[in-house]
């Protein structure tokens, strides 16, 4: 077993790292130098240079740090191995800092966050678990066989992308969501990155995670350093939710901005699947309307309020408003939005220039591109090299400016295309540097501004944005249905309070398919909920469902927030979920089928978590009668409800869902055990 494995040291497998002198001899073979632990403030303040970093709470007097010095014997380069904790958060975060201690430069060519061998356990056979996909149907998970050989996973578009999520997860074959063993590795960062799990001729399985290598290189003068970012390691013996629910804690109290870990979030409504590209004064106060008789509070402008953006091909980089569509500005629609009661929103992709714009006729060279090759356009847009620091000044300015011409307390920060033609190895990986440093001024200088990430839907959707974006737009798929896998797997990672949820339309706009509006709302529930509809072409009965779920939402958010979210089952066909709220006092449970089943047998949701001994009321809600026809199924003991399930009366027709809200009843009689 290797904790920092080098190449061409005897060591034939995977190695963390690469890096070459001038003179074109590789470095190799690292020997323990020296360590030191690191308490509190000493050890917070020892992070990886400009990427993104854990807050812990209150003083830092729970954090600590080990740091050990390696050096290759043949002199010039040093590598600390960085392993921090924090106290009460069950993840252990790696990375490293490589120092070029001689006197030529060097090149690095591939660093790894963190390598990990897993001891050979020839009788416990092992899986592996990644979450995969692409445009509308990110993050599905995807278990198989852990054979021997190299299994990667590599983004190389500039992002972490939509179809890896830096994650990989080793687990013994026999676990399921809520026994055995699950280890997990992921990246805290939005760039190219590799996860890889690779097993030997012994059956030692290496896990690694770290910068993409794909086209990297880093020159590195004598006296440099290069830091990785850090990656999130954790192991449960308590299945796949004790692995999610060791991630979530890490999110929910160390990574999300402090500012932002314990505040409900706004329920949402988005113009773009109402109006796309054609917003305007008129519609989008009417849409606030609509949206505020239905309980929304805050409405967002998407894509479409700038200067001459009437479809995509243009105007990307002109962040003004567009005097046909606004003509009195922003301010004066925001502030009717806030009169009707919601907050004002905006959505923007910053990192974005489209050919056909006053930025770029004025700045062409701020465009990424290879000299002499022609630059690939993507969506008619080129990506600003956020890497040059006249590019942030800029993008700074910009939003600073939008920011404090109109009361906006909400940003949809969008990303919608690879990065192609980087200039050199280092493009891609500075590009990352300078798009963090963008985002922690500008959340310095506007505390309260709550951003969503976004990426052509969740296409950037990492651990790294979700330290200055508290919330992410999960996908673009809003289909209830498709939904499903893509919040599934997604949950492995996140916790729902960051993953956008919307209710659209019917039909579909992207698949065509037709769901009952509450089977839309279950779906959305437990998340970051909102919608995403022209709600004045809604039938009243569709819009009393979304009244209710925007007060059940209200209710429920902050336990949603705190709660503990557990996947009870997801086979073809079925889906179900549950929150747990703090004390195991109160549940949500969700059940959408996609199929009916003709003269099937009774099915039953098993819940799990609850107190066996505790007795709990569940509760059926209608949500067509606007509570009304709500009513209790059962009262019966925790044991019964999860041994045996709670009955799933059976329904009609495709795409059904249910909603129970279990609720710890001391003093009532048990009756309909089932
Ligand atoms: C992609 C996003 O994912 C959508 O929600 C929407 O904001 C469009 N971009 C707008 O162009």
């Amino acid at each position: 077993l290797r904790e920092y494995p080098s190449w061409g040291t005897g060591e034939m497998r995977e190695p963390a790292w690469n890096a070459r002198r001038s003179d074109g001899s590789l470095a190799g073979d690292l020997l323990y130098h020296s360590h030191q632990i690191l308490s509190g403030p000493e050890a917070a303040a020892m992070r990886p240079q400009g990427l993104p970093w854990v807050h812990p709470t209150g003083d830092d007097g729970g954090f600590h740090t080990l740091q050990i010095d390696c050096r290759d014997p043949a002199g010039g380069v040093q590598i600390s191995l960085f392993y921090s904790v924090v106290e009460g958060v069950p993840v252990l975060l790696r990375w490293c800092r490589l120092v070029n201690s001689g006197s030529e430069p060097l090149e690095v060519r591939a660093l790894a966050s963190a390598s990990v061998d897993l001891p050979a356990a020839v009788d416990y056979p092992r899986d592996v678990l990644t979450l995969n996909g692409a445009w509308a149907r990110e993050r599905h998970a995807a278990r198989g066989p852990l054979v021997p050989g190299l299994h990667a996973l590599e983004s190389r578009g500039g992002a972490s992308g939509h179809q890896h999520a830096p994650f990989i997860a080793v687990l013994d074959h026999e676990t399921t969501e809520n026994h055995g063993q699950a280890r997990a590795l992921s990246l805290i960062y939005s760039g190219n990155h590799r996860h890889s799990v690779e097993v030997d001729q012994y059956g030692v399985a290496r896990m690694q995670a770290g910068i993409g290598p794909a086209g990297f290189s880093w020159n590195l003068e004598p006296g440099a350093s290069l830091d990785t970012p850090a990656a999130v390691l954790t192991w449960s013996a308590d299945g796949l939710n004790g692995v999610s629910a060791n991630l979530h804690t890490f999110v929910r109290q160390a990574l999300l901005p402090p500012r932002w870990r314990h505040r409900d979030r706004p329920i949402v409504v988005n113009s773009w699947e109402a109006h796309y590209f054609d917003v305007n004064q008129d519609n989008v106060v009417a849409l606030a309307r609509e949206g505020a008789a239905i309980g929304a509070e805050l409405l967002v402008v998407d894509d479409g309020w700038f200067s001459g953006r009437n479809d995509d091909r243009s105007s990307l980089g002109d962040w003004v408003p567009d005097t046909g569509k606004f003509p009195r500005g922003l301010a004066p629609v925001a502030r009717e939005v806030e009169q009707l009661g919601l907050q004002f929103g905006l959505w923007v992709e910053p990192e974005m220039v489209s050919p056909d714009s006053d930025l770029y006729r004025s700045h062409p060279e701020w465009a990424i591109a290879a000299p002499g090759r022609r630059a690939t356009e993507a969506r008619n847009q080129l990506v600003l090299d956020l890497g040059n620091p006249a590019v942030q000044e800029h993008l700074f300015t910009v939003l600073t400016k939008l920011l404090e011409d109109a009361p906006i307390r909400y940003f949809k920060w969008d990303m919608n295309r690879n990065i192609t033609e980087p200039a050199t190895g280092e493009t891609m990986h500075r590009y990352i540097l300078g798009l963090y440093a963008l985002l922690d001024r500008l959340t310095r200088a506007f505390p309260d501004l709550l951003i969503e990430g976004c990426a052509g839907g969740g296409g950037r959707f990492d651990y790294g944005m979700l330290a200055w974006t508290p919330q992410f737009w999960t996908s673009d798929q809003t289909d209830g249905i498709a939904r499903l896998p893509i919040q599934h797997g997604s949950s492995i990672l996140f916790p729902p309070e960051t993953m956008g949820a919307h209710v659209s339309a019917v039909p579909n706009h992207i698949l065509g398919r037709t769901t009952a509006a509450a089977t839309r709302a279950v779906v959305a529930l437990c998340f970051n909920f909102g919608y995403e509809l022209d709600l004045a072409k809604e039938s009243d009965a569709d819009r009393a469902v979304y009244r209710r779920f925007s007060g059940l939402y209200r209710e429920l958010r902050s336990m949603l927030r705190t709660g503990r979210f557990l996947r009870l089952r997801s086979t073809e066909g079925v889906y179900s979920w549950m929150v747990l709220a703090e004390g195991g006092g109160q549940a949500v449970v969700c059940r959408v089928q996609t199929q009916g089943q003709p003269n099937a047998a009774p099915a039953t949701v098993r819940l799990t978590g609850l107190d066996r001994q505790r007795r709990y009321a569940v509760t059926q809600v209608n949500p067509q009668a606007g509570g009304a026809d709500d009513h209790v199924a059962m009262v019966c003991a925790g044991a019964a409800l999860m041994d045996l399930g709670i009955p799933v009366a059976a329904t009609r027709g495709d795409y059904s869902a249910q909603l129970w809200l279990v609720t710890s009843h001391q003093n009532a009689e048990t009756k309909g055990t089932p």
